[in-house]
């Protein structure tokens, strides 16, 4: 699918963006050994989060879409067929940890992109714990004897983080993680409200091993690194206010929303209140006044990493050399998330340089309408379509579609907000 977006004037209403993505994820996959029934209201619609559903489905769990009847610890069964985990990086990652620690072996499989994505950092802590696992493809369990161990992290990453805690559960000893960055810690939550034993100092990060887990009972709130579209987009057109209603806002989720404020962009947290453990506002952005450029280096690239292709986007209209370094983890998501940044917004006109981990931009640059490349990732097609919405002319953007994978309704929302 090709989407058109054109130039909006300005970006009016409120809207409430899908669920969190990543604690959708965590809440199936801890849901699916909880003993007993959880309610999960508000899982994300996205097709990554469906794949998920459909790999807990497949290892025996009954859920509904909000309903989960959980199997207990140990009660999961082989798949038929290796897993299916789509395009969904978190999926495959949190997954490796669980089934690790099962009995039986599991094979878990991707589309394309997935398939390209490095799994020998969560294959090696695995085995480090004496849990049988390979890569490619990537094939895990048989052998239930795991050891708790202690792991310094080469680098920030909350999958990797949260395989090795699930993985944890399952073992003969304490399991701490030491992160370089505190990064989202959502899964460690929801793990404290499942009643099982996390200790947190600092970076470092503790499981002991767990007998049964307790259902959950969750309201899910709104995702931000999907508000983060509209964030940069009513901030940057004149005479914008958006409400974003009901958006998780978790301090190890924030960081970009205080990047932008101390850029000049005006963003309110309004009827701050919490939600199934987890902090959460209504934000209300108006337009911004005088823009101030950005420098973000290694720690400040880890928390908001998926935000950055939009942050890249804002950088094109504020006056002034920003640097966005130490990303080099965009070269492996969904897409070549630098490049694909990179030659979408040079099409439109943009002033943006490639580095190995990151961008140089230059603004303010009028930007025009072109015909750009998702490259088959949905926060590229959204961050272009964000640039197409400040755009001169008309922005056709190829395999749109991808916008599915976290946000079904993203086009629709972009209409109504117009
Ligand atoms: C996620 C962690 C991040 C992030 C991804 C979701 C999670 O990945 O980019 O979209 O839910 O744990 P890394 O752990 O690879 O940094």
């Amino acid at each position: 699918m090709i989407a058109t977006v054109r130039r909006a004037r300005k970006l009016d209403g409120a809207i409430r963006v899908p669920g969190d993505k990543s604690i959708s994820h965590r809440a199936l996959i801890l849901g699916s050994i909880a003993s007993g029934m959880s309610r999960l209201g508000g899982l994300s619609p996205g097709a990554d989060v469906q794949s998920t559903l459909r790999c807990i489905q497949d290892l025996g769990a009954e859920c509904d879409g909000v309903r989960l009847d959980g199997r207990g610890l140990h009660g999961l069964r082989k798949a038929e067929d290796p897993l299916d985990c789509g395009n969904s990086g978190t999926t495959m990652r949190l997954l490796a940890g669980l089934l690790a620690a099962q009995e039986f072996e599991s094979e878990l499989a991707g589309d394309e992109s997935l398939s390209r994505r490095p799994m020998d950092r969560v294959v090696e802590p695995l085995r480090e714990m004496g849990a049988r696992a390979s890569w490619p493809p990537l094939r895990v369990g048989g052998q239930t004897l795991l050891h708790g161990f202690d792991h310094a992290m080469a680098r920030p990453s909350a999958q990797v983080k949260s395989a090795i805690l699930i993985a944890g559960l399952y073992a003969d000893g304490v399991t701490s993680v030491v992160e370089p960055v505190k990064t989202r810690d959502h899964t460690e939550l929801m793990l404290k409200a499942m009643g099982a034993t996390v200790d947190v100092d600092g970076l470092r990060v503790s499981v002991k091993p767990a007998t049964r887990l307790e259902p959950l009972d969750l309201d899910i709130p709104g995702d931000l690194s999907s508000a983060a579209f509209w964030l940069v987009a009513a901030g940057l057109m004149p005479g914008s206010r958006v409400v974003l209603e009901g958006v998780g806002v978790n301090p190890t989720r924030t960081a970009f929303v205080d990047l932008l404020v101390g850029s000049g962009f005006k963003v309110k947290f309004l009827r701050p209140r919490l939600a199934g453990g987890e902090p959460v506002a209504d934000l209300e952005v108006t337009s911004a006044a005088a823009l101030r450029p950005l420098q973000i280096n290694g720690d400040k690239a880890a928390e908001m990493i998926d935000e950055l292709p939009v942050l890249a986007v804002a950088a094109t209209q504020i006056p002034g050399q920003t640097v966005i370094a130490g990303a080099a983890e965009l070269r492996v998501k969904e897409s070549n998330r630098i490049e694909a940044m990179e030659e979408g917004l040079v099409a439109m006109g943009a002033d943006v340089t490639a580095l190995d981990d990151g961008w140089v931009i230059n603004g303010p640059r009028y930007l025009e309408g072109a015909r750009v490349s998702s490259h088959g990732d949905h926060r590229v097609a959204m961050a272009l379509a964000v640039a197409g919405l400040i755009a001169d002319g008309r922005t056709d953007i190829d395999d749109a579609e991808c916008v599915e994978i976290s946000y079904p309704n993203f086009f629709d929302h972009l209409e109504y907000l117009c």
